[in-house]
């Protein structure tokens, strides 16, 4: 079936994640084949363990009009089968997020038959850039990158050029130039989730109180675009919420606890804290506890849909969790194959995230990882 899978023509106003499965069938060329098949099918070539309810759906109304291919790039065609791929996953597997992202990577490229050698950066940023080099060094053709800073990608990016090796980053970006530094870039709208966990929270404080952040790691695009959205919809639509404590806790669940327990030092009386990621919150549940809190007491809304922070809404303690889904394997290997067929692929390829409440955290427990 020839259909162009990146075709962006006739894009619809952003729907939910449900709807959003029917759309990509239609609008993404290499998935199409599945689409046609039945739900049972499907489910069966998920990478192991995920189910078609928890692949990444891509929403099609997002992102840039701007498409690549590999002539404007200036390489000669090729047949993905063939390649060998390297991947850099920037941060330690200590978090659900990054363990999901990776086995995602794997589960995709041995379902295809394809050689894929692998690096992670232990959140070392200097590191990263060695190992994508050694990753270039050990006859990577192709790259997917989860990189770790958005800036500071130079040596990496001049030598894939010289040895004509085009990159996928995945869930953050490397700021480059589209289709000269890399390919396309695969993750969520992370405006779009801090303006949705401000929802969260003023629904949770019936749009009054103190309410701390939680920052994620400084130098990357999610942690600068999360806080931008929670801030901006706070200002807009709640002006009795105080924003009064920030600090990071760098994307880890020590982090936040440690944070949290200076937060509650500094404002006892805090009312919600937003945590730019799971880990993060589920360390402000430890330090509340700790603290003699109850379940309730402090609003926590979190981002990313881990098994853990969906379990922490139904036990009372987290209020709303937005999703943002680390399952990259299927739409990075979809981007270079299409991208070495010749198609238009996206320079931007923006994923529907789901939300977890209490009304449907028991349902969707699955659903999160
Ligand atoms: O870049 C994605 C973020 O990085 C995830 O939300 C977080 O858990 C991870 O550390």
């Amino acid at each position: 079936m020839a259909i162009d899978l990146f075709d962006r023509a006739g894009r619809s106003p952003r729907r939910t994640a449900t709807v959003f499965t029917a759309v990509t069938c239609t609008a993404l060329t290499l998935l199409a084949t599945s689409c046609a098949r039945g739900e049972d099918d499907v489910a069966s070539e998920q990478p192991s363990g995920d189910t078609e309810a928890q692949a990444q759906v891509l929403d099609d109304a997002a992102g840039s009009d701007e498409t690549c291919n590999i002539e404007q790039f200036g390489m000669e065609g090729f047949d993905l089968s063939e390649m060998k791929v390297g991947f850099s996953q920037s941060e330690a597997e200590s978090n659900p997020f990054r363990i999901t992202e990776t086995a995602s990577i794997e589960d995709e490229a041995e379902k295809r038959g394809i050689e894929l050698i692998t690096a992670n950066a232990q959140s070392e940023f200097s590191q990263q850039i060695s190992d994508v080099q050694g990753l270039m060094s050990q006859g990577a053709e192709l790259l997917i990158i989860a990189p770790l800073n958005s800036d500071g990608w130079e040596p990496v990016l001049a030598e894939a050029e010289r040895k004509q090796v085009p990159i996928v980053t995945i869930d953050r970006q490397i700021n480059g130039t589209p289709c000269e530094d890399y390919v396309t870039f695969i993750g969520s709208d992370f405006v779009e989730q801090g303006r949705r966990a401000a929802d969260q929270m003023i629904e949770a404080l019936d749009g009054e109180g103190k309410v701390a952040i939680l920052l994620g790691t400084p130098g990357n695009n999610v942690t600068t675009e999360r806080t931008k959205g929670f801030k901006d919809r706070v200002a807009e639509k709640a002006p009795d919420i105080e924003l009064v404590f920030e600090q990071t806790g760098e994307f880890t669940r020590e982090g936040g606890q440690s944070v949290t327990e200076q937060l509650i030092q500094s404002e006892p009386d805090i009312d919600g804290v937003y945590a730019e990621n799971d880990e993060m919150g589920i360390g402000a549940v430890t330090a509340l506890r700790g603290a003699g809190k109850e379940p309730g007491d402090v609003k926590i809304v979190t981002i990313d849909g881990t098994e853990t922070a969906v379990q922490n809404i139904i036990d009372g303690w987290i209020y709303a969790v937005i999703e943002s889904n680390p399952r990259f394997g299927p739409l990075a290997f979809d981007a270079h194959e299409a991208f070495g067929k010749g198609e238009d692929v996206p320079v931007e390829l923006i994923i529907s995230d789901r939300e977890y409440t209490a009304e449907n955290a028991e349902e969707e427990l699955p659903n999160a990882y």
